[in-house]
């Protein structure tokens, strides 16, 4: 079933542009000087129900505006938005309580009380039921492995023990979808890979949708199979993550261990080497030529290794976005 539907969205933002100078303050009382700034131009997409979607993109691309939208918290300046069979921006209560907008830069719980506070005045706006309260925050303090920091100020908490909080008190209402803005920001990776399995787990077990925005590429390699790919609001790809490395690499890594002194005049003929140490080379190669390259090294030199790797997701998303500038 489609739960998110996005056609032609587009969002723009009037810029106010101020004269340098007091001359300049003074002029813009009395003439405003607007320029219009497309953030999100002209996106479609769907989404089905229960799908983990990976929404990547450089700074400013229009991630987060989009998130923005689609929960409501924003006016599309044009373009149709159907969430669940509701348009978010009617903030319809039936609608909030299906959704959950949860950003990673943005403190959503009271600095002064207790996480559990913060809890239990989202069990009250979202008119959870005492029992189902007790059960959910059972499981997710459970799952999140957090019991006993629940009664702690939270100006108190770590930045990973606060970042759990802030997903529980979105979580507090199970919505069918999440929106999940950088969750991982500022984390270390054992943080970032336990709120990973959190995310994992909680799609699983609750069949909710989410979508995820990341400038980590682990988080997106471990959780989404589909991306969406935006840079200056527009889509640049939707799909397999797997098909995006397939059609925007050009290259593939040949990770070799010689049983001698690697022969490293005829590799830098080969393609270029990435790494030397010892005996070990990383060699960066055409992809089509890489078995050909692979069987001609194996056949002449004495080898103790060699892999075909694809080359890390970073790169070439990296060189997507540098292409299309
Ligand atoms: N309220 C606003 N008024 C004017 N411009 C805005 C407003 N909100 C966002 N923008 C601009 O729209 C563009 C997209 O911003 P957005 O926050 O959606 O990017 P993003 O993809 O989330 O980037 P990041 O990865 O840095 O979080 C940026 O150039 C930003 O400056
Ligand atoms: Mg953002």
């Amino acid at each position: 079933m489609t739960t998110i539907q996005v056609s032609s969205l587009m969002k723009t933002f009037n810029i106010y542009r101020k004269q340098p100078g007091i001359m300049g303050s003074l002029g813009s009382l009395i003439k405003r000087s607007y320029t219009t700034f497309t953030a999100v131009n002209d996106i479609s997409f769907s989404i089905e129900e229960g799908e983990l979607v990976g929404f990547i993109g450089p700074n400013g691309a229009g991630k987060t505006t989009t998130l923005k939208m689609l929960s409501g918290l924003l006016y599309p300046t044009s373009g149709k938005i159907t969430v669940l069979g509701y348009t978010p921006f009617e903030r319809k209560p039936e609608f909030l309580k299906k959704i959950s907008l949860v950003m990673g830069q943005k403190n959503q719980l009271w600095w002064d009380l207790p996480p559990m506070e913060s809890f239990l005045l989202n069990k009250e706006i979202y008119e959870v039921t005492n029992d189902r309260f007790k059960t959910v925050l059972s499981e997710l303090t459970h799952l999140m492995g957090i019991e006993d920091i629940l009664n702690v100020q939270v100006r108190n908490l770590s930045l990973g023990q606060r970042m759990k909080c802030e997903l529980i008190a979105q979580l507090i209402h199970s919505p069918r979808i999440l929106f999940l803005d950088e969750p991982t920001i500022g984390l270390d990776v054992v943080m970032q890979k336990k709120l990973r399995d959190f995310i994992r787990e909680y799609n699983r077990q609750y069949k909710a949708t989410v979508i995820l925005t990341s400038h980590y590429m682990d988080d997106v390699k471990e959780l989404c199979k589909r991306v969406i790919v935006i840079d200056h609001g527009k889509l640049l790809f939707d799909g397999q993550l797997d098909k995006v490395i397939k059609k925007y690499s050009r290259h593939k890594l040949l990770s070799i261990i010689f049983s001698d002194p690697p022969p490293i005049h005829e590799l830098e003929s080969l393609g270029q080497i990435i790494l030397h140490e010892g005996q070990q080379i990383h060699l960066e190669i055409e992809r089509e030529k890489s078995n050909e390259i692979a069987a001609h090294l194996l056949k002449t030199y004495a080898i103790a290794d060699l892999n075909i790797e694809e080359p890390p997701i970073e790169e070439i998303i990296r060189s997507l976005f540098s292409e299309k500038k």
